[in-house]
């Protein structure tokens, strides 16, 4: 996963505006991971709200990439269980130098995946009992392409159905010297979140900061949950290590 976030862990504005909150070099740190990457994914909000083809921009970058993997892009893929957006005014579909691919299921209209499929390939995938992509499926899909390195951007719902299932490695955090509030405002991780039992638990790999402002933060995601007890010194409170 990569996000930038405003230091209190938001993604954009309660007014949910396209915004883009990191610097350049947040912006070459992005695309030397979807360099890595074989596929970049998000959610339908994101394409809807930012409708963003997934390049490399930076000419270097994008080179290289070509020269080590045969394409300048990763494959850019979104979600989307029922195609019920504006596939004729997505950038994402119509103007991506990139090869697109859209996951979907069976509850897309067959006009809606004939419209996606005559600009981008579709491909229907199971879907869970409340009717989303099965993100197990989704990743079992892609694997079948050959896509190894998956770079997840995104939003906050897919990011969190992603770490609901333990599908997430490594997390690629740009923390913003901004504060955007509001308790609307879509963060990094949203979806119904966790309860103290199932609190994730990360491994910090590295810290960069940067003249910009910014701190660049890896970290490992572990497969064990954090470990939740009472409190002694926090009467009635629960402590999470
Ligand atoms: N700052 C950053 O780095 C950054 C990066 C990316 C996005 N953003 C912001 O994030 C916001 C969008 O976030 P979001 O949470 O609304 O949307 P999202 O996570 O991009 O997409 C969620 C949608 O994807 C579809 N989906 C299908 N299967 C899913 C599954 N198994 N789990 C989760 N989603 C599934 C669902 O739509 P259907 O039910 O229709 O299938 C769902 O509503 C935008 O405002 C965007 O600007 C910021």
């Amino acid at each position: 996963m990569n996000m930038a976030t405003s230091l209190d862990g938001k993604i954009t504005t309660f007014e949910h505006l396209k915004v883009r909150i990191g610097s350049a070099e947040d912006r070459r740190r992005m695309e030397l991971l979807r360099k890595r990457a074989d596929a970049v994914i998000i959610g339908k909000g994101t394409l809807v709200t930012d409708d963003p083809p997934l390049l490399i921009r930076d000419p270097q970058i994008a080179a290289a990439r070509e020269a080590e993997r045969g394409a300048p892009h990763p494959l850019n893929v979104a979600l989307s269980s029922r195609l019920d957006f504006d596939v004729a005014g997505a950038r994402f579909l119509h103007q991506n130098p990139a090869p697109v691919l859209v996951l979907t299921t069976e509850a897309a209209p067959a006009a809606a995946r004939a419209a996606v499929a005559a600009v981008a390939e579709v491909e229907v995938v199971e879907a869970t009992p409340d009717g989303r992509v099965d993100m197990r499926a989704a990743l079992a899909a892609l694997a079948a392409r050959g896509v190894t390195q998956l770079l997840l951007e995104g939003g906050g719902g897919l990011n969190f159905s992603m770490l609901e299932l333990g599908l997430v490695d490594e997390i690629f955090l740009t923390l913003c010297p901004y504060i955007i509030g509001g308790v609307t405002s879509p963060s990094m991780v949203d979806g119904r979140g966790f309860t103290k039992d199932a609190v994730r638990k990360l491994t910090l790999q590295s810290v960069t900061p940067h003249d910009s402002g910014e701190l660049f933060l890896h970290y490992a995601v572990e497969q064990e949950r954090a470990s939740v007890r009472d409190s002694e010194t926090f009467a009635g409170g629960f402590e999470i290590r």
